[in-house]
């Protein structure tokens, strides 16, 4: 067959995020362990070149629209900055440049903001839940927070912007934050994302009642800040719902004065609108962050397949991608690899 990555559920895939190492240089509670996790072996993971040469695959012969590069910390990779050149020299089937955007720690970016923005990186995602160093410290076991600061406003300097920073409450351990991090985030221009805590750590130790929800970060937000929900058709395929911030001496029309998103995986699952198709590391096609099966496009590659088979087998991957997933449901599944190792 030809064509761009249509399921049996009437969804097309234009959005490719390519996890490029399962490595990380924090040890967040909720996702590692402190010694970290057995790591991909070298070899079993796809060279710049692989890389390149999928990512040229999925542009050219699958209608993907918007390159995503994830981890484990993709700034762990030395040969980002010339994988994201290659990626955003490739047009569209609608002619247009690759959208090309990072999801990162944020440590190193200071140094490598202007360079990715050189190669033509459109945005990047920066992760941070806590404004506190201590519970920085505690929360990643890594006492890099002055770093991660540093990556925000070095990339905003850049011109990645709008920079989106990513927040996952912890109960008992940052969700008394919630206002604090807008706060912040509106003064510097940064566009903030909660996300519900999905089950997705290495041990499977994620429980439902731990878990902070949409809702419980939403009212919290309330009590300090007017909010008003953005039409649910702006929304399109992206996970999160977003409100305007409205306040007193707000700059844009009605005293806007920015954006809060919340990603609720959990308790407002938006699978029906899902747009993505993943690559890991070592070159395993996903169709969701919850598939329980991969796609072996790694060893067909280097055992000489070419790019109309590699583009069949991706093609054929993505027909039978799930509904949706079920971790409401007793009979859950947890995935077959941790966050860090799937891209988040
Ligand atoms: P933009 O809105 O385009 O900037 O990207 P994004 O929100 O898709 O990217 P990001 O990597 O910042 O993802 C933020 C969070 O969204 C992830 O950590 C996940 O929690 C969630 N997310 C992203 N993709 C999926 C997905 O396919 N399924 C689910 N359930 N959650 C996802
Ligand atoms: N559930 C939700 N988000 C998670 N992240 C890591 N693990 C999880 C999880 N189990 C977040 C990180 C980062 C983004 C890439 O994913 O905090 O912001
Ligand atoms: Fe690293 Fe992100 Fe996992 Fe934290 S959540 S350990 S930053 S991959």
């Amino acid at each position: 067959g030809s064509g761009p990555l249509a399921d049996q559920h009437g969804r097309t895939a234009r959005d490719l995020r390519v996890s490029l190492t399962d490595r990380c240089n924090l040890r967040c509670h909720y996702c590692m362990p402190p010694e970290g996790l057995p790591w991909l072996d070298r070899a079993r993971v796809l060279d710049d070149e692989e890389v390149v040469r999928l990512v040229r695959l999925a542009v050219r012969d699958l209608g993907v629209r918007e390159v995503r590069f994830t981890g484990g910390e993709p700034l762990l990779r030395k040969g980002l900055e010339r994988i994201v050149a290659a990626t955003t020299a490739l047009r569209t089937d609608e002619g247009e440049p690759v959208r090309t955007s990072l999801t990162t720690n944020g440590i190193g970016l200071h140094h490598r903001a202007r360079a990715l923005a050189d190669a033509g990186l459109t945005r990047v995602n920066v992760s941070l839940d806590t404004l506190r160093p201590d519970r920085f410290a505690e929360i990643t076991r890594r006492d890099r927070h002055a770093d991660v600061l540093a990556g925000v406003e070095a990339a905003a300097a850049a011109g990645l912007a709008p920079v989106k920073v990513n927040a996952v409450l912890l109960r008992g351990t940052n969700d008394d934050e919630a206002a604090d991090l807008l706060r912040w985030a509106l003064a510097g221009g940064y566009r903030l994302r909660f996300i519900e805590q999905m089950p997705l750590d290495p041990h499977g130790t994620w429980r439902r009642e731990d878990m902070i929800t949409a809702e419980e970060i939403l009212s919290a937000l309330q009590r300090e800040f007017t909010l008003r929900p953005r039409p649910g058709a702006a929304r399109g395929a992206a996970p999160a719902e977003t409100w305007d911030v409205l306040g007193p001496g707000g700059r844009g029309p009605d005293g806007v004065l920015g954006d809060v998103g919340i990603i609720a995986s959990v308790t407002r699952p938006f699978c029906g609108d899902c747009d993505r198709t993943r690559l890991t590391a070592d070159g395993q096609v996903r169709t969701c962050l919850f598939s329980t099966s991969e796609t072996d496009l790694l060893h067909a590659m280097r055992g000489g397949a070419d790019d109309a088979a590699l583009a069949a087998t991706w093609r054929s991957a993505m027909w039978g991608k799930l509904a949706g997933h079920d971790i409401d449901d007793p009979a859950f599944l947890h995935p077959t690899r941790p966050m860090s190792a799937i891209g988040g």
